[in-house]
C-alpha cells in the first residue's frame, strides 16, 4: 500500500479509514462531553482494546455478557472515528469513549468538564514493534516497510497519531488539572488486579471481590484472545486479517529486545533521551526494570 494510506490534519496523521475532517472537527470542537464520561485515552498499540475490555467489565459489575456479546469499538467507541458521533451522541450516561487524539485536538469541552479519563502508556520501543506486526496485518496502513524504517519514521513523529514524544509530553503537561489517572500496561501486565481496584477507586465504583475476580479473570491476554468480540476477528479480511498476525500477538513487555538492532537501539535511545529529558514522571522502563511508572 502506497503511502497515501494516511493523511494529514492539524499537523498530525491518521488513517484514510474510519477518519475524516468531519469526524475530527466534531470530535475536538463539537462533541459535548458530560461530567459522568469516562475516557481511555491511549497513543495507539498502548493497550487500548485492554483498557476497553477492563472498564466494560467495571462497568458491568464484573458480568462478561456484554463484553463477549458486543465488540469492544461498540462498547467503548473512538469518539475520533467516522461512526463516533453515531454511537455516542444519544447513548446514556455514564458513556465509555476510547480516544488516541493528541491533547491538543481532544474535545474542548472535556477540559472544562468533571469527566475522567484513563491514560495509559506503554513503552515505546514496544509501541514501536506492536505497531509494526499491526501495519502489516491491516489493509489500511503502509506496510512496505522493514522495522528499521518504523523506528525512523516512529522517531520523527511521522506515523499514526504523530510522535509519541509529543503525545505523551502533551497529556502530561495538563494532566494535574484534570481528572485523569496515569496508568501503565507494564502495571496492568504485572498486577492486573491491583491495577483493576486503582481504576475501581479512581472511578468511584465498589466491586465485591467476586465481581473483581471477574474483571480479571475476563481481561486476562488468554481470554480476550478468544474473544471474538475483543480479538478483531469480526473485522473484514480486506480491513484486518488475522491470520497475517494477532490483533493480539504477544501482550508481553520487552518485546522490542527480539527486533532491535544495535543500531536501532542506539538511534532510539538517543532520540528518546533527547526527547525525554525534561520530563518530571519517570518510568519503570527508564530504570530497567521495565514495568509501571514511578514519580520523580
Ligand atoms: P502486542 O502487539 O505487543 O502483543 P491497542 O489495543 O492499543 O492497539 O494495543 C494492542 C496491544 O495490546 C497488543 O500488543 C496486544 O497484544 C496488547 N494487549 C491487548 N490485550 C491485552 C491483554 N489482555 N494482556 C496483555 N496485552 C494485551
Amino acid at each position: 500500500m502506497s503511502s497515501t494510506s494516511v493523511w494529514e490534519y492539524q499537523g498530525c496523521l491518521f488513517p484514510s479509514v474510519k477518519y475524516d475532517t468531519a469526524s475530527l472537527d466534531y470530535a475536538w470542537k463539537e462533541f459535548e462531553v458530560r461530567d459522568t464520561d469516562v475516557f481511555n485515552i491511549t497513543y495507539p498499540k498502548s493497550g487500548t482494546t485492554w483498557m476497553q475490555e477492563i472498564l466494560t467489565l467495571i462497568h458491568s459489575n464484573g458480568d462478561p455478557a456484554l463484553s463477549h456479546s458486543v465488540p469492544s469499538w461498540e462498547r467503548v467507541p473512538w469518539i475520533e472515528h467516522t461512526s463516533g458521533r453515531g454511537y455516542l451522541e444519544h447513548r446514556p450516561s455514564p458513556r465509555l469513549i476510547s480516544s488516541h487524539l493528541p491533547a491538543q485536538l481532544f474535545p474542548k469541552s472535556f477540559f472544562t468538564s468533571k469527566a475522567k479519563a484513563i491514560y495509559t502508556v506503554r513503552n515505546p520501543r514496544d509501541i514501536l514493534v506492536s505497531l509494526h506486526f499491526f501495519s502489516g496485518m491491516t489493509g489500511f496502513l503502509d506496510k512496505d516497510e522493514d522495522l528499521d524504517q518504523l523506528l525512523s519514521k516512529f522517531l520523527r513523529g511521522k506515523v499514526i497519531y504523530g510522535s509519541w514524544f509529543d503525545h505523551i509530553k502533551g497529556w502530561l503537561e495538563v494532566k494535574d488539572h484534570l481528572n485523569l489517572l496515569l496508568l501503565s500496561y507494564e502495571e496492568l501486565l504485572q498486577d492486573l488486579r491491583g491495577s483493576v481496584v486503582r481504576i475501581c477507586d479512581f472511578l468511584g465504583r465498589q466491586l465485591d471481590e467476586a465481581a473483581i475476580d471477574s474483571v480479571v479473570e475476563n481481561a486476562t491476554f488468554k481470554t480476550m484472545k478468544d474473544n471474538k468480540m475483543a480479538n478483531y476477528s469480526l473485522v473484514p479480511k480486506e480491513f484486518m486479517d488475522v491470520q497475517k498476525s494477532a490483533f493480539l500477538r504477544k501482550g508481553i513487555s520487552g518485546d522490542w529486545k527480539n527486533h532491535f538492532t544495535p543500531s536501532m537501539r542506539e538511534s532510539f535511545e538517543a532520540a528518546y533521551k533527547e526527547a525525554m529529558k525534561d520530563i518530571k514522571v519517570k518510568f519503570m522502563w527508564d530504570s530497567c526494570q521495565e514495568d509501571g511508572i514511578t514519580q520523580r
